[in-house]
């Protein structure tokens, strides 16, 4: 394949079908499987260079497991990913060492995804003790304090201790841990969910200063399509382990055709008092069904007001079928969703 090194193209990223499950373990030594958690169920995207994707679905649709396979977190059950053009899940030794530089992740939780115990300079610099080679020793406190700096905390801080930081400083921390090994990219699994709204909205603009500074490629995660809006080149909406609907930002936000996502978008809340009144909103019947035992055909139609016959019978490919993007409804259709 690319033996070179050599990238492919524009993409970063190339993801297909990937699949991850779990096995549902009983009994005493919990050695019987009875099942399994589909947790990612065929998943197939690309990230250019310098793009965000945001990946968005309800709790429990895979997106963290996604997140933790990305991350060589978690073997894949079956599927390929390749950065850079190489297969980065057969990724060993050196190679596999500088995977884990070129792609960071920062999680939802500043609160307990630092080390409370550490200060910040430690918390900030801890990568440089596994990757000695990104910066000598000599010059780590100078490197602590210009990434500190850069998201936009006091450098003088860096004796500080977590707890001594508010959630959205915190959450810089933790950004500027994922910059120390200069990545290329990086995976935000929902890394404002935790915050207040003032705050979620500086933590989006850094990450977005940020990613035209050093020209970053995001994975950028959400359970709320609010929140990617803004960053998002492309959009991903998952639904039980699967991809349903994939565009453009402007595509998923105004020509959206899968019922999810239009599902999704009537529940994105409306700053404008007059458009608020003129909105519909279509409310979503039951809950998300078990990832162990989901629906045949269709996963969604359990859920679906358009379900007919065919959509227990056949599962929809995600394919062009209306609007110019690809969408999994045997349905598809273009429906805009006030504002
Ligand atoms: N390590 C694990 N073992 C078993 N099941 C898991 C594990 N991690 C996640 N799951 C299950 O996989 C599904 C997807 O979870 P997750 O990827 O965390 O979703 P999301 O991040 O979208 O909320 C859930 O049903 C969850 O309970
Ligand atoms: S395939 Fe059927 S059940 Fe699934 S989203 Fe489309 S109309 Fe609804
Ligand atoms: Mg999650």
């Amino acid at each position: 394949m690319h033996e070179t090194g050599e990238n492919s193209g524009d993409n970063i990223l190339e993801v297909r079908d990937l699949v991850k499950h779990f096995p549902v373990r009983v009994g005493v030594l919990f050695k019987r499987v009875i099942g399994h958690v589909r947790a990612v169920d065929g998943v197939s995207f690309d990230l250019k260079r310098g793009e965000t994707l945001g990946v968005v679905g309800e709790s429990g649709c895979g997106k963290s497991t996604l997140a933790q396979v990305l991350m060589r977190l978690e073997p894949p059950t079956s599927g390929s990913a390749t950065f850079e053009g190489r297969d980065m899940l057969a990724m060993k030794g050196a190679e596999l060492r500088k995977l884990r530089r070129d792609i960071q992740i920062v999680l939802q939780d500043p609160y307990t995804s630092l080390n409370p115990r550490m200060t910040v300079g430690d918390i900030v610099g801890e990568p440089f003790e596994i990757h000695p080679e990104v910066a000598p020793k000599g010059s780590r406190a100078g490197r602590v304090r210009d990434l500190l700096d850069v998201v936009g905390l006091n450098p003088e801080h860096l004796n500080r201790y977590p707890h001594q930081f508010s959630g959205g400083q915190r959450q810089r921390i933790g950004i500027a841990r994922a910059l120390a090994l200069k990545p290329k990219v990086i995976v935000c699994d929902e890394p404002v969910s935790a915050l207040d709204v003032s705050i979620q909205a500086q933590v989006m603009n850094l990450l977005g200063d940020l990613q035209s500074e050093f020209g970053l490629s995001y994975v950028f995660i959400a359970h709320d399509l609010s929140v990617v809006r803004h960053l998002s080149d492309r959009v991903a909406v998952m639904y039980l382990g699967k991809v349903v609907e994939i565009g453009t930002e402007e595509e998923i936000y105004e020509r959206p055709t899968h019922p999810y996502t239009q599902a999704l978008l009537s529940a994105v809340p409306v700053p404008d008092p007059e458009l608020r009144g003129r909105r519909q909103v279509i409310r979503l019947e039951g809950d998300v069904p078990s990832p162990v035992d989901p629906p045949s055909g269709c996963r969604f139609r359990t859920r679906c007001w358009k379900a007919q016959d065919v959509c227990a019978e056949e599962e929809p490919a995600l394919e062009i079928r209306a609007a110019n993007h690809p969408s999994a409804c045997h349905f598809a259709e273009q429906r805009s969703i006030v504002p």
